[in-house]
């Protein structure tokens, strides 16, 4: 008989890999929405599968000892943090935990060694770039905020939030109160009426520098200059000023029309001794202390040497290759999005790197195309989205028996799935190091080093 729609309780066992946390019921697996592990709980079975149940837990009748008190009051409902109610040493190891459940059931793996997850020094204030949306409420008051937990079309009004900066929260504030009181309406994601659509704010935390980015409907921003004068008046932080426009229908901060208010229109940030240059639309990192620890395990792992040819798949903005070019002999990165490519070009430029080119389209198109090329690569970076590598890339990169494969992934399951297709392909992956780029958050980096055999 289904359990749908019962009033259960459960012991917490464990935490999944998506945020949920883990029970059983009647020998079932139940994923629930909140809960930690030692909890006993009382959950509502919202769906039954014929695998497994999905319920939310509606009281915590006994409390965990990993248990602590979130810092942000917009905890509960915000869509941004799943765990900051769990310390964060026991986040780590759970992330740790499912880096290996994944290799081994995902992977087929029990050798590998899962090293040590390297967590950040401070959980909080992390972000060098964070999004949030203007909406129009039920009452038809203008809000600016993040989402609410599980509602794309849903934003509550942000007080504050612990993972850009201060400076964020106050310039969040300072948006709100100038929309509000020029009448400057907000766009509404239903009715596709209104003007404000995203504020965006980047920081490069290693130059403080500080670019905001209002993303609007299409047309010209009304007192632009007037805003200029008075946000760079109340903050003289912010290096630069850009306004966005776009007409397009999905909810994404990204413009078709830019135009740079105030400043050079762009921000920089530094890691190791390279400058990067961020535009308003361009991909980076977005936690820059963390992502010098991820790239620097890249590279010891990778251990490049003065002779390599470097091909960077999934390259983005070309950081992995500009930081890696000056010690390898030539750096080729590859990219879909037109805009990193850009970016990667007079990133290369601004550091003064002549070693590396840029190709832009589909990785699979590109090792397509490679099948007769004269270039023999003699190291493969592979730093895919969470969807991993499509087979038909995997088979190709096979083909290529590359020396040095590394793989940078921001999915294990995926990972585990694409390592097993290169283990059965005769390479062999000693270990994997995950690092923690999102405290208090479900999302886990990993880097794993594959040595033909
Ligand atoms: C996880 S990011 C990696 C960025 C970069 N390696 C870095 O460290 O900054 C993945 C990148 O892959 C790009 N991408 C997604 N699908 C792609 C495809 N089919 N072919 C080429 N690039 C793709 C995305 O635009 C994104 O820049």
């Amino acid at each position: 008989m289904t359990a749908q729609g019962k009033m259960v309780t459960l012991d917490v066992t464990d935490l999944a890999f998506d945020g949920k946390s883990v029970a059983h019921l009647d020998g079932k697996v139940v994923f629930l929405k909140g809960g930690l592990p030692g909890e006993t709980v009382e959950a509502e079975i919202v769906r039954s599968k014929p695998r497994y149940d999905q319920g939310v837990v509606r009281r915590i009748i006994k409390k965990s000892e990993l248990r602590i008190d979130a810092r942000c009051s917009h905890f509960e409902h915000c869509g941004g943090c799943t765990w900051q109610d769990l310390k964060y040493e026991q986040q780590l190891s759970y992330k740790q935990k499912q880096v290996a459940d994944c290799l081994e059931r995902l992977g087929g793996f029990d050798t590998v060694e899962v090293k040590e997850i390297m967590g950040v020094d401070d959980p909080f204030w992390y972000r060098n770039k964070m999004e949030f949306s203007f909406h129009v409420a039920e009452d038809e008051s203008m809000c600016l905020g993040l989402h609410e937990r599980g509602h794309f079309d849903r934003i509550f009004d942000l007080e504050k939030c612990y993972l850009q900066s201060e400076l964020s929260n106050e310039i969040v504030a300072w948006v709100r109160q100038f929309v509000t009181s020029h009448n400057i309406p907000a766009y509404d994601v239903k009715t596709h009426d209104g003007y404000m659509r995203f504020l965006v704010i980047r920081q490069g935390v290693r130059t403080d520098q500080t670019m905001v980015n209002l993303v609007t409907n299409l047309g010209a921003f009304p007192s632009s200059e007037m805003l200029v004068e008075h946000m760079t008046g109340a903050f003289p932080q912010i290096t630069t000023i850009i306004h966005n426009q776009t007409g397009k229908l999905s909810n994404v901060a990204v413009g078709e029309i830019e135009d740079v208010l105030y400043g050079p229109g762009y921000i920089e940030e530094k890691l190791f001794d390279c400058r990067f240059r961020i535009r308003a639309n361009s991909f980076f990192q977005t936690n820059s202390l963390q992502a010098e620890r991820l790239y620097g395990v890249a590279f010891d792992m990778l251990q490049p040497e003065p002779t390599d040819r470097v091909l960077d798949l999934y390259c983005g903005a070309g950081t992995i290759g500009i930081l890696l070019a000056d010690r390898v002999d030539r750096v080729v990165g590859v990219e879909l999005v037109e805009d990193a490519v850009t970016a990667a070009r007079e990133n290369a430029a601004l550091n003064g790197i002549e070693n590396i080119s840029f190709h832009q389209g589909h990785v699979r198109d590109y090792l397509k195309s490679q099948r007769n090329g004269e270039e023999k690569f003699s190291a493969l970076i592979i730093d895919p989205p969470r969807a991993g590598l499509h087979p038909k890339a995997v088979k190709r990169i096979i083909e290529m028996q590359p020396e040095k494969l590394l793989y940078i992934s921001c999915n294990p399951s995926t990972f585990a799935r694409d390592a097993k297709s290169f283990g059965q392909a005769g390479y062999d992956l000693p270990a994997v190091q995950p690092v923690d780029m999102f405290p208090h958050t479900m999302h886990i980096e990993l880097v794993g080093r594959f040595f033909r055999n």
